[in-house]
């Protein structure tokens, strides 16, 4: 595996393997990473010829300079996992690398990128356009790997390729779990031991939301999610949003998109934990 922080390097790199025609496999990350990463590098590897994993902490999608400061960081396990996953380039630059100039493109996607995440962490996802565009122009991969824990961010980078025109596949991934039913992340590490324990029943509530919902409208089963969570005093739903799975925006009866997600935002503590529950798919997508 060579490991890589000059975007020259990089892109000379990726140009030897294009030109040799082969496929290039891109998965995007923050670093800290645990067995959800795990699971998109090795579809990747299984994928394709090449794969190129970033490890990058994009500052221009904080929006919340403590979350920055307190990110895990953990560059020499992330690079030994990477090599034992088969990577071919572990790209790690610095921020310098990435933006040698102030990166002050604006990205307009619609209400798409208007709503939860949108609404709660303004700029967010523009620093994630930034990122990820940048990361698919040093590239050009034939494929580019996300995790569905991320579902808004999913929507809003498959917005932005549209908009800009990118030809590359998004490939996404089911969310990965502990076997307590936390989804896995990497800000986990800094649950508290005791909200660790209650943090599990996020995803047991959104579970038991799904039953819930058959004999219930969707406000009811909104506002029952919403207070069951807040029933413990180590939680705060920040929002829960039952809508379409592709225009993301609130529905407000089962019947009215066949495509029904809900996506929360939970504090556990001072730890902001995200998840989401299908409804309703058409077996097509
Ligand atoms: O999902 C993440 O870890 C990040 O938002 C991403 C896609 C790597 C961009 O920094």
């Amino acid at each position: 595996m060579k490991i890589i922080s000059k975007v020259d390097e990089l892109r000379k790199q990726v140009e030897k393997f294009r030109g040799a025609g082969k496929t290039i496999g891109l998965v995007p990350t923050m670093g800290a990473l645990h067995e959800g990463h795990q699971s998109l590098v090795e579809r990747a590897r299984r994928e394709n010829d090449v794969v190129v994993v970033s490890v990058f902490l994009n500052p221009t999608q904080f929006n919340n300079k403590e979350d920055l400061r307190t990110y895990p960081r953990t560059a020499e396990a992330d690079a030994a996992l990477l090599e034992s996953c088969g990577v071919d380039i572990a790209f790690m630059p610095t921020v310098e690398d990435i933006y040698p100039e102030p990166d002050t493109r604006v990205f307009k996607l619609g209400p798409i990128a208007e709503v939860m995440e949108g609404a709660m962490r303004p700029g967010h996802f523009n620093g994630v356009c930034q990122i990820v565009s940048k990361l698919f122009m040093m590239v050009e991969p034939t494929r580019a790997y996300f995790g569905e824990k991320d579902f808004q961010q999913i929507a809003v980078i498959r917005a932005m390729i549209k908009q800009l025109g990118f030809n590359l596949e998004i490939v996404t991934c089911p969310c990965i779990r502990e076997a307590d039913g936390l989804a896995k992340s990497s800000r986990n590490v800094r649950l508290t031991p005791l909200v660790r324990k209650i943090a599990p029943n996020i995803y047991r509530v959104l579970r038991d939301s799904l039953a819930f919902a058959e004999d219930h409208t969707v406000e009811q089963t909104h506002d029952w999610v919403v207070a069951t969570l807040n029933a413990y005093p180590e939680m705060d739903v920040e929002y829960f949003s039952i809508c379409d799975g592709i225009t993301l925006q609130p529905v407000n009866a089962w019947d009215e998109s066949d495509y029904i997600v809900g996506c929360i935002t939970v504090y556990c503590g001072d730890v902001r934990e995200i998840d989401n529950i299908t409804y309703k798919k058409p077996e097509n997508l």
